[in-house]
């Protein structure tokens, strides 16, 4: 990528895709393409079509996606395998159409098998049975990569799909219904804190062990991947194998460790209660980052430092949203 190159990032407001704005700007890459979900409907694939022939992006992060945490994934799948696959369908093939030069697809590790060996290594791709409770979305996904790939040896194009773990960060989603572990956690202390209480209410057993990645760490890896040299790129997207990367810590902890920090860092001292009458999902849940080790990114920010940074750029925002 040159610094003048015609950068589209899909989802830009999202907590994916703001990170890699802000990367991208902090890297000196001037000509950011960007919409918000009103401005464009990328499940219209009319108007997304138009938009990349009049826009003509050279290279495509596609951050855009119906997201959420078990429960919503569990109450609406059929939303999140008509949107997810809408949206992949309409840019996957816009970026064909109008010829451009690489995309990166944003899938989830939730991808892979429920009970994969651990750590779970890019060739694991359907070889067992999901999580039910998100199944419908992985599935999307899973679907997501298969078109990038049948692309990429239909067509010629350059299509890669990029595996991040659990993420958190800036601009995370705080609101119960739908967040995600990490943000849900740090929500219901400053709830707890507001209300003078000394306890910490945790979904499940406490002991499924998760890995969790900061998002500027993410967008980091999601640059240096598009950015990769021509030899290194087409060694991830040619042959027989899925054009497929994971990106994660490589390191895990269990949710009852997660939940121990979230109060540390928020200076929250209590008790943690778990909640059994709510599903655990996946025992565990590590990636295997080897192949993105090679390639020369590691991540950089331990979870300790993470979470004490999202609390201080969302402190406001958690404030709102629990008052
Ligand atoms: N968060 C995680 O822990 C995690 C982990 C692994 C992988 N990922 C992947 O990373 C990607 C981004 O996730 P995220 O956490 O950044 O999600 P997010 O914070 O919910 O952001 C998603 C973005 O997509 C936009 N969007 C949704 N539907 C759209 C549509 N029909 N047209 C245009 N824009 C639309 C949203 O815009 P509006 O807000 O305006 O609707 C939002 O900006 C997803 O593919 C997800 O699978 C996320």
């Amino acid at each position: 990528m040159e610094k003048s190159s015609r950068i589209f990032v899909a989802g830009h407001r999202g907590l994916v895709g703001s990170a890699i704005c802000r990367e991208l700007v902090r890297q000196g890459f001037a000509n950011l393409i960007l919409r918000t979900h009103a401005e464009l409907d990328l499940t219209d694939r009319t108007a997304t079509l138009e938009f990349f022939k009049r826009e003509q992006p050279e290279f495509v992060f596609l951050a855009a996606a119906k997201v959420g945490g078990i429960l919503a994934n569990d109450s609406y799948p059929a939303d999140f395998i008509r949107e997810n696959l809408e949206i992949q369908t309409s840019v996957i093939d816009a970026c064909y159409q109008s010829g451009v030069k690489r995309l990166l697809f944003l899938g989830s590790s939730c991808i892979y098998p429920k009970l994969a060996p651990q750590p779970i290594k890019e060739e694991y791709l359907l070889t067992g049975p999901l999580e039910p409770t998100n199944r419908a979305y992985a599935l999307a996904k899973i679907a997501g990569i298969e078109m990038c790939w049948s692309y990429n040896r239909q067509y010629g194009t350059k299509f890669l799909a990029a595996m991040p773990t659990n993420l958190y960060g800036p601009g995370d989603n705080f609101d119960l219904r739908g967040s995600h572990v990490l943000p849900a956690l740090m929500r219901k202390v400053v709830e707890a804190k507001r209300a003078g209480e000394r306890k910490l209410v945790v979904w499940g057993t406490g002991r499924p062990r998760r890995e969790f990645l900061y998002s500027d760490d993410l967008a980091e890896a999601c640059i240096h991947l598009l950015n990769l040299p021509e030899d290194l790129y087409e060694s991830l997207i040619s042959g027989h194998q899925a054009p497929l990367i994971n990106i994660g810590t490589g390191e895990d902890v269990t949710i009852r460790e997660l939940a121990e920090l979230v109060a540390k860092v928020l200076d929250f001292d209590c008790e943690l209660i778990f909640d059994t009458t709510r599903q655990d999902g996946t025992p565990q849940k590590l990636l295997d980052v080897s192949r993105i080790h090679a390639l020369g990114w590691k991540a950089r920010v331990s979870l300790e430092e993470g979470i004490r940074r999202t609390y201080t750029t969302a402190q406001s925002q958690l404030e709102l949203a629990t008052s």
